[in-house]
């Protein structure tokens, strides 16, 4: 796939968070899984958004289900065309506005709507979602509460560094509603040496506690949570959204 004029999650990145930061997928996978085993039992259809590079739909495909892969990043699409290439499909989806296919189940890690560029976008996602469920059908995501930076710590630059790539991080809240990563991706070439790509992450926050009130509009009931029932507890401010449509 040709590589376009995309904000996120270039080749740089994408292959940086494919091997590096699976650890929110593999946390998450289990809660999912469970709260997904009536859909699987009755062959439902799964769509996912913002797959990335597949690490949450491999779990998905590895415990029996049909999983409609998606993600805006094309780079992303082609790690997961390879890493989750037996998913039913794998295909381009942009929110807020690409339609979501019809589904029994609705599934985002990685604060996925937390992207958008503004909260209004992020509602027009929610509805979206509610309005693709089929009757009976659930969905799992997780967003950015206005809480989500006060738990970061003070010490803004981060540093990661493997072998064959590192990566930068210098974190911002630039207003109360605004989460700011600005990165620095290096990774080795075939000839030992480094290139750099640089991207900036802008996130929005919003104050989750509305969203289930926006929900039940559309015929979806959703409670905010602080996992997705697994062991794992969320990064303190990340809140898991888990609903049920009316069947
Ligand atoms: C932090 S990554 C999480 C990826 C994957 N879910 C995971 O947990 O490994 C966020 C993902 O959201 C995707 N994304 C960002 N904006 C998007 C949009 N407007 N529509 C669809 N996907 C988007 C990015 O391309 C990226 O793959």
């Amino acid at each position: 796939m040709a590589e376009r004029d995309t904000p996120y999650y270039r080749r740089d990145l994408a292959l940086v968070h494919h091997l590096g930061f699976g650890f929110h997928a593999d946390d998450c996978a289990p809660g999912i899984i469970e709260l997904l085993r009536p859909v699987r039992e009755r062959d439902g259809v799964v769509v996912e958004l913002g797959c990335g590079s597949g690490l949450l739909t491999r779990y998905l495909v590895d415990a029996g289900h049909r999983v409609i892969a998606t993600d805006a990043s094309p780079a992303m699409l082609d790690l997961a065309k390879t890493y989750a290439g037996d998913a039913s499909e794998i295909r381009e989806l942009v929110l807020p506005d690409d339609p979501i296919p019809e589904a029994d189940a609705i599934v985002s890690v990685g604060h996925v709507l937390s992207y958008l560029p503004v909260a209004d976008a992020i509602d027009r996602a929610l509805v979206a979602i509610a309005e693709a469920l089929r009757p009976g059908g659930l969905m799992a995501l997780d967003l950015c509460d206005l809480s989500y930076a006060e738990s970061l710590p003070d010490f803004p630059v981060r540093a990661r560094v493997a072998d064959e790539w590192a990566v930068i991080t210098e974190r911002s809240k630039p207003s109360p509603d605004t989460f700011v990563r600005q990165m620095a991706v290096f990774l080795r070439n075939e000839d030992g040496s480094w290139r750099r790509d640089d991207e900036r992450h802008e996130n929005v926050l919003i104050d989750t506690s509305r969203v289930p009130g926006l929900l039940v509009e559309h015929g979806v009931r959703a409670k905010v949570g602080t996992s997705f029932g697994g062991r794992v507890q969320l990064q303190e401010g990340l809140h898991a959204i888990v609903g049920t449509k009316e069947a």
